[in-house]
This record gives C-alpha cells, sequence and structure tokens, in this order.
C-alpha cells in the first residue's frame, strides 16, 4: 500500500470512496445489530430463519463493499492526517491494520461458517447451496471465530467512531470531514 508520505497524496478522500465508507459502515452497524439480536431467537422458528439469511445476505453485501474499499485501498494513499498527537500518531497505524484485519476475518469466518452447515445461505431468497460438508467441529470453529472477532471488531469502532468525534468536536480540525462524501 501507498502511504502518506507520497508527494501525490489528496487532501480529502475522493467522494466515490467517503460514499463508499458510509455505506459500509451503516450496513456493519445493522450486522452487529442484528447479529446480537438474533441469536436470541428460539432455534428451529421461522423468525430465526429469516433474521439469519437477511443477516447472511446483508453480509454478502458488506464483504463486496469491503472488497471495493480494500481494493482501492491497496492502489492509493489515504490523505495525510492533520498533526496528532504523539500517542495518537503512534497507534494510528496499528489500530489500521487491526481494522482491515478483522474487516476481512469477520466476513470471510462467517461465510465459511455458513457453509459447514446444513442450511448454507439463501440470498434474499436465492438458495446458495453449501460447497462443504456438514460438519459441526469446523462449523464450531468457525463460528467461534466469527463471533469473538465481530465483538473485537465492535469495540474497535466503538474506539474509531469516539476518535472521530473528538477529532470533530474537541481538536476541531479537518479529519472527520475528508471523510464526508458531500460538503
Ligand atoms: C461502523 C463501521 C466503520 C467501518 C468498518 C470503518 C472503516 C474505516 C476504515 C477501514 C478507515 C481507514 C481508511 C484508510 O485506510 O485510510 C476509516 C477511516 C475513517 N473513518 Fe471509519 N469506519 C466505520 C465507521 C466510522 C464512523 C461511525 C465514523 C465517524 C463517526 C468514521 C470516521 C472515519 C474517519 C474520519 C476516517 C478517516 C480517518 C483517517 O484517515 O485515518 N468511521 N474507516
Amino acid at each position: 500500500m501507498p502511504s502518506a508520505a507520497d508527494p501525490k497524496v489528496a487532501e480529502r478522500y475522493p467522494r466515490s470512496v467517503a460514499l463508499l465508507h458510509w455505506l459500509i459502515a451503516a450496513l456493519i452497524l445493522v450486522l452487529i445489530a442484528l447479529g446480537w439480536f438474533m441469536a436470541d431467537i428460539p432455534k428451529g422458528t421461522p423468525a430465526r430463519a429469516y433474521y439469519f439469511n437477511l443477516h447472511k445476505s446483508l453480509g454478502l453485501i458488506a464483504a463486496l463493499g469491503i472488497a471495493g474499499f480494500i481494493g482501492w485501498r491497496w492502489r492509493h494513499a489515504p490523505p495525510p492526517p492533520p498533526r496528532l498527537a504523539r500517542w495518537e500518531a503512534r497507534i494510528m497505524a496499528p489500530a489500521r491494520v487491526l481494522m482491515y484485519l478483522l474487516l476481512v476475518v469477520v466476513p470471510v469466518s462467517g461465510y465459511v461458517e455458513a457453509n459447514f452447515s446444513p442450511y448454507g445461505i439463501r440470498f434474499f431468497g436465492l438458495p446458495l447451496p453449501p460447497w462443504g460438508p456438514d460438519d459441526k467441529r469446523l462449523y464450531f470453529l468457525f463460528n467461534r471465530m466469527h463471533v469473538y472477532s465481530a465483538d473485537a471488531f465492535a469495540a474497535l469502532l466503538a474506539l474509531h467512531a469516539g476518535a472521530a468525534l473528538k477529532h470533530w468536536l474537541v481538536n476541531r480540525d479537518r479529519i472527520l470531514q475528508r471523510m464526508l462524501p458531500f460538503g
């Protein structure tokens, strides 16, 4: 990936990339809320099947958006940040790496998990038969990976959004503005 030290780096994220960021963010927040909500629905009920399939369908769309975002980011450096406190500058790169790692691990583990279950995926009603065997151990392994990585992701997102709001309201710099698609 190119770095922000690159001389040809823009001042802000392109509007299309910023729009994609917010679409993915909205989808992921819905997916996290759905994930927490649907886990408590009694097994074997139509409501459980409905919400699980909605979660899987939206998850596949989010995965496509994430692939597009990472594809763009792979070829472009982010706009350089304004002057940051030393501790913030230090944690920025590892926090980004962790964010991208979880952006891949969470959807991939969910997708693989679904394919080791007899239910597979119904993409908004369209059946996508599982390519894996009905293997309870593998299902359990990827299910734990999906659930724990999603919980870690939710915590990281809270820090991410909190940091963006702190820069907007306390530091009053342009970190948030450069990620806005309009204005
Ligand atoms: C909820 C799901 C979200 C995801 C998955 C997400 C993901 C990301 C990623 C991967 C980046 C890094 C882009 C890069 O490498 O340059 C980023 C940057 C950014 N995000 Fe989010 N984000 C989310 C929510 C939010 C929210 C709620 C806010 C604001 C309240 C926000 C504000 C920002 C800002 C200001 C940047 C640019 C900061 C920088 O350049 O380092 N994001 N986001």
